[in-house]
């Protein structure tokens, strides 16, 4: 009797610690590579070395990877805003544990509990799905549990609590998506991040959608952390924000402690507060200019391929991804591979978001700086691949796929910018973009065109600026550049949330002027291109257009929420290009942008600035 009554408890503490998604990675189906459950639950037995007071919800609340029914929740309820420094691998555990097991049980070691609510009501009156679960050093006192028996399109809040206390963490508001194949009742909005890197400035950006209340969902293409030391990349001294640890980051404890330092920015912290987020990483989630085993700081020799206190650079691999996991709301879609993120969602019968890693997977070696005239060689062989055959053949099935459903539009979230863009006369690519694995560029257009894929919409981010260009396999099938004829889809390329821009950290508005003329002039398809601003992009996708609304930040030096409305674009279904005006510009109404350089149309500079928290506009820069 005895013995069964101990053998339930245990399956049932199992069960909720199993309830702390963060504790299962990176496998499910083998628990041997996961946190022991079994070792940490036999750690509860002891008292807690912590009153509910002592605990903080030391980040907020996050939430991400809506579906119809179900989505993820997250916080990190600790005993203080430090990161666990234990260094844990997963090969580390057993080791940690069989200490832990003589009894031994220290307080780092020992386990918070937390409780969860989820309503459509702000009162909580009605409860939709609730839970309790733990957390520990182990998994850096992270909470993950996922929501469940949701209705579709609905908004919810949701609240954790340290249990058996009133110590509750703020309210979070989310939403899920649309039911699966249905009608959805409204167009949907979309904010589009990429490239937010804190030692060059506020991330403004993030705030100004939760200041105009503006979308449903959020979407981050990656680079949402950057690796470097303060001062080798930035200018965190002048604006007081060091990238903590002050190092390039390389052990879990950096990585958590990186994640955790950015997730002090008050906007980051209120958009994650109020809004879903979809993600996916690029490269600087991990190093500069990564793919599949290496990074640009590999120069295949043998000393560098270890970093200084002895992490190889396979660790230093597994280390960003485990303290993303733990710290990004992120569902884990396949349990035997956490390395993947690849992953779709439907949004109704309206479009479906398909999210690509063209970086960590299992991309082909890069542009690494040293050997870029190697990598203009081979650009063109047929065995590279930016995504690996098993997420390539995953992408286009999952194209033909949603066509077959009839969905109407294809959005596809990708790290880096797809379109040829020349960037001399003398044919200069950027390799470390689609521009370098030219077979796999080509067989997304295959696909696209093949199956008779149409309402394609790329997206990108990793450029820090703005490219906006019908999609058009050159040299295969013709366009006309000023009705768009021949193309099947357009791309969206954001700027950077702060990272600088790419022809000079601080280059003037004349200097990216020229460049941005420069590059439609060269590049017909690109029929907008902005080099000066930091910003981000609003898309509204209904059944009637895919509209797409960029802004840009005037002001990054201070927390404000200053903007400027920089260009609006709009695709109809069925024109697989940018949709043409009277005058043939792409743009609405005056056939103009604010800024950067327009195919067939005007550029007005007139500094006309929004200011999300108030209301008011003004004229940037003082002038009247
Ligand atoms: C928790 O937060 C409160 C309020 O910010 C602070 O006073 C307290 O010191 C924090 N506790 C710990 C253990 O960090
Ligand atoms: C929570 O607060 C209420 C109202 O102040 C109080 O009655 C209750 O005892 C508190 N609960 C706990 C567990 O401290
Ligand atoms: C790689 O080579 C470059 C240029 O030769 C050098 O600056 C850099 O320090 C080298 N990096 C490593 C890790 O050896
Ligand atoms: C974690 O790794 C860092 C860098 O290698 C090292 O300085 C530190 O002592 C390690 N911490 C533990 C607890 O092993
Ligand atoms: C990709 O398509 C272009 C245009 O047809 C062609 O020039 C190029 O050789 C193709 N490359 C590969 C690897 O298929
Ligand atoms: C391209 O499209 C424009 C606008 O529809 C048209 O006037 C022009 O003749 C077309 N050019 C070619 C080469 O077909
Ligand atoms: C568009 O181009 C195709 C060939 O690529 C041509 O057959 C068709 O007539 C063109 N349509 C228009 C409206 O110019
Ligand atoms: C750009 O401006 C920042 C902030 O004023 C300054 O710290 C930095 O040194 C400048 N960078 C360059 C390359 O001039
Ligand atoms: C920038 O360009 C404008 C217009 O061509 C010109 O009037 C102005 O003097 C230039 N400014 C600088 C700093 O070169
Ligand atoms: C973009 O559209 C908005 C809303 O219609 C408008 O206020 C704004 O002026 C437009 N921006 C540009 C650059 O035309
Ligand atoms: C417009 O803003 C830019 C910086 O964003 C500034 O350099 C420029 O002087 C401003 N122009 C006017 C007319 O105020």
């Amino acid at each position: 009797m005895k013995l069964i009554g101990l053998v339930s408890l245990a399956a049932g503490a199992s069960a909720t610690f199993g309830g702390n998604l963060n504790y299962q990675s990176p496998s499910l189906h083998h628990p041997s590579l996961g946190v022991s459950i079994r070792k940490v639950v036999a750690r509860t037995y002891a008292t807690s070395p912590w009153t509910p007071a002592q605990l903080n919800f030391t980040h907020g609340v996050a939430s991400g990877d809506p579906y119809s029914d179900s989505i993820i929740l997250w916080t990190r309820a600790a005993p203080g805003s430090d990161n666990d420094k234990s260094n844990v691998t997963v090969s580390g555990y057993a080791e940690l544990f069989t200490h832990d097991n003589d009894g031994f049980v220290k307080a780092s070691k020992a386990t918070v509990c937390v409780d969860w609510k989820i309503s459509a009501t702000k009162d909580f009156v009605k409860v939709a799905n609730n839970g309790r679960t733990y957390t520990s050093s182990d998994v850096d006192f992270t909470v993950k549990v996922e929501a469940k028996k949701l209705k579709a399109f609905t908004t919810y809040y949701y609240q954790f609590s340290i249990c058996n206390s009133n110590n509750t963490s703020p309210l979070g508001r989310t939403k899920t998506l649309p039911e699966r194949k249905k009608k959805v009742s409204a167009p949907i909005k979309l904010a589009v991040y990429s490239c937010s890197n804190y030692p060059f400035g506020f991330f403004n950006a993030y705030g100004n959608p939760v200041r105009k209340d503006s979308v449903d969902y959020v979407l981050h293409l990656g680079d949402y952390i950057y690796e470097y030391q303060n001062g080798a990349y930035g200018w965190g001294d002048s604006l007081g924000r060091i990238p903590l640890p002050n190092r390039e980051i390389v052990t879990l404890y950096d990585y958590r402690k990186r994640i955790a330092t950015y997730r002090t920015d008050l906007d980051l912290y209120a958009s994650h507060q109020n809004f879903p987020w979809i993600t996916v990483w690029d490269d600087h989630e991990v190093a500069d200019n990564t793919y599949k085993d290496g990074m640009a700081h590999l120069n295949n020799s043998e000393e560098s391929f270890v970093h200084d206190g002895g992490i190889s650079v396979d660790q230093r691999k597994a280390n960003a991804v485990r303290a993303y996991f733990e710290w990004m709301p992120i569902r884990q879609v396949e349990m035997d591979d956490n390395l993947r993120i690849w992953r779709n969602f439907e949004f109704g019968d309206l479009f479906d978001l398909i999210m690509l890693d063209t970086r960590q997977y299992d991309r082909s070696i890069t542009d690494l700086y040293w050997n870029t005239e190697y990598i203009q060689e081979i650009s063109n062989d047929n065995g590279r691949s930016l995504m690996g055959p098993r997420q390539e053949s995953w992408f286009y099935r999952t194209m033909r796929e949603s066509k077959a459903r009839k969905t109407l539009w294809r959005v596809v979230g990708n790290q880096i910018i797809f379109s040829r863009i020349s960037q001399s006369a003398s044919g200069l690519f950027n390799y470390d973009q689609w521009d370098g694995y030219l077979a796999n560029r080509n067989r997304t257009f295959a696909n696209m065109y093949e199956h008779k894929i149409d309402n394609n919409i790329m997206l990108a981010g990793d450029s820090h600026a703005s490219w906006v260009s019908d999609l058009v396999w050159l040299g295969e099938h013709g366009y006309n550049a000023t009705s768009g004829n021949g193309s099947v889809g357009v791309e969206f390329a954001g700027s950077a949330v702060s990272s600088p821009c790419p022809i000079g950290q601080n280059a003037t508005l004349n200097t990216t002027a020229l460049a941005s003329g420069f590059l439609t002039a060269l590049n017909p398809e690109l029929q907008w291109q902005d080099l000066f601003y930091r910003g981000y992009f609003e898309l509204t996708i209904g059944y009637d257009a895919v509209q797409a609304a960029f802004f840009g930040l005037p002001d990054l030096a201070t927390r404000n929420g200053f903007e400027i409305s920089l260009a609006n674009f709009t695709v109809r279904p069925g024109e697989n290009r940018l949709h043409r005006y009277g005058d043939g510009t792409t743009v609405s109404s005056t056939g103009a942008v604010e800024r950067g350089s327009l195919q067939r149309g005007k550029t007005l500079a007139s500094n006309l600035t929004h200011d999300t928290a108030t209301g008011k506009y003004f004229v940037f820069g003082g002038a009247k």
